[in-house]
């Protein structure tokens, strides 16, 4: 008996380090900010993001000027407004954190940010967790001080902080790649990927789990090979901004991306802009279901000290939030495009699909000669529809059944 357990047991630890091997890490959440390192059993342990990440970011509002106190507002709010039980738990500061190195060459925070330790169990305390930014390069995108040449003490420095999240961007190690090998991009890919193998070695090393988030902006394919290297999320795009222009062409540009995306592994179209000013409410829940539709990281990028209760109901809605967050992990495509129409299709667990209908166009669209494509996504006949943003039942839906659609806005549809 002792001898079989024992085996068991055996196996169960080879198990465990292959899945860490595979870039598949595990961790073990007995509730939110309480992260246990170490492993029991491979099979009762949950994947780092297994569904996308939810949480905020600094970057979108405060870019450089974030502060500790931020960070802790921030998080007394995601807890007050209902966001951390909606689902958002990463409190994710962005660059400019960074201090120098001490002598021994560990990194420090700077003034902005007196005791990262105690923040990180401060944002712990509220049941969230704590995210953090670096670079391969030596310098970050904002010029600060990066990972080059101090990955595994950097990953240590964060697990001993009680960092759960790392996001790591390329910025000056551009440069790095481009020095060492000029002009040939298969081999600056190369030592791209690399760099991103080393910081996931270094997280593992820890043995604390982190969310590893990759930010590139989609160089090299990098759905193709991000995976293989550890990460649980990849920017696909530029950066995004605070205007529909923008947000709707990175959204759109994601068709086609679906395959590569799954638990654990997921397209990152970037942070979201919802309640960011330039923004109306059409647009605000065009931009929260296209994400939704693509199972993104939903990573909140407002400043929740005057977060409207307009933006609250569109950050919240619980049943958008659940087609991101559908545990099938299958992100949305694009079914048909006329024009500037657009309707896309999520299948859910259980059998039922979201269906969205998008007018990125300049004036309302009653979606004169467009169909809803309900059998290229697999219906036979008429479906059962429930309008989601409405929260009402449609009853029977047909495909010639027109929906109207105002400018740069959505009807989100659940159909069975
Ligand atoms: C890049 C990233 C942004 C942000 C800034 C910080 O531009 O794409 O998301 O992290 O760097 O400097």
């Amino acid at each position: 008996m002792r001898v079989w357990r024992q085996r068991l047991q055996t196996c169960c630890v080879i198990l465990w380090v292959a899945a860490l091997g595979a870039g598949a890490q595990a961790t073990q959440t007995s509730k939110a900010g309480a992260v246990a390192a170490r492993p029991h059993a491979a099979t009762t342990r949950p994947l780092v993001a297994a569904t996308p990440p939810m949480g905020w970011n600094s970057w979108n509002f405060f870019a450089g000027k974030v502060t500790d106190k931020d960070i802790r507002d921030t998080t007394d709010l995601l807890v007050s407004t209902g966001m951390r039980d909606a689902g958002y738990v990463y409190v994710n500061i962005d660059d400019t954190w960074e201090g120098k190195r001490d002598a021994a060459g560990k990194i420090q925070s700077n003034e902005k940010f007196p005791d990262m330790k105690a923040l990180a169990d401060y944002v712990h305390s509220k049941g969230l967790k704590l995210g953090i930014y670096s670079s391969p390069g030596a310098q970050t995108c904002a010029r600060y001080e990066g990972s080059l040449g101090h990955e595994e003490q950097d990953a240590a420095t964060y697990a001993e902080w009680g960092i759960d999240y790392l996001k790591y961007d390329l910025c000056s190690y551009g440069g790095v790649m481009r020095q060492q090998a000029p002009d040939d991009t298969s081999a600056q890919n190369k030592l791209m990927r690399a760099a991103y193998e080393k910081m996931h070695q270094a997280i593992l090393k820890t043995g604390r789990p982190m969310v590893y988030s990759f930010c590139q902006y989609g160089d090299d394919s990098v759905w193709d090979w991000g995976p293989s290297v550890g990460a649980n999320l990849w920017r696909t795009t530029g950066d995004i901004s605070a205007n529909f222009d923008r947000m709707s062409l990175i959204g759109r540009s994601q068709a086609g991306l679906e395959k590569f995306a799954g638990p654990g592994h997921w397209n990152d179209p970037d942070m979201l802009e919802v309640g960011n000013g330039r923004l109306n409410h059409d647009e605000n829940m065009t931009h929260m279901t296209l994400w939704a539709m693509l199972a993104a990281p939903l990573i909140a990028g407002n400043n929740l000290t005057q977060m409207t209760p307009e933006i609250a109901a569109i950050l919240m809605n619980k049943e958008v939030i659940a087609i991101d967050q559908d545990t099938l992990g299958k992100q949305g495509s694009r079914v048909y495009a006329e024009g500037p129409v657009e309707i896309w299709a999520k299948p859910l667990k259980g059998g039922a699909k979201a269906v969205a209908i998008f007018n990125f166009g300049e004036t309302a669209s009653e979606m004169r000669g467009i169909r809803l494509h309900l059998k290229e996504m697999g219906f036979a006949g008429a479906v059962t529809a429930r309008d989601v943003w409405a929260a009402k039942e449609l009853g029977k839906v047909k495909d010639d059944t027109k929906f109207t659609v105002p400018r740069h806005g959505v009807v989100l549809l659940e159909v069975r």
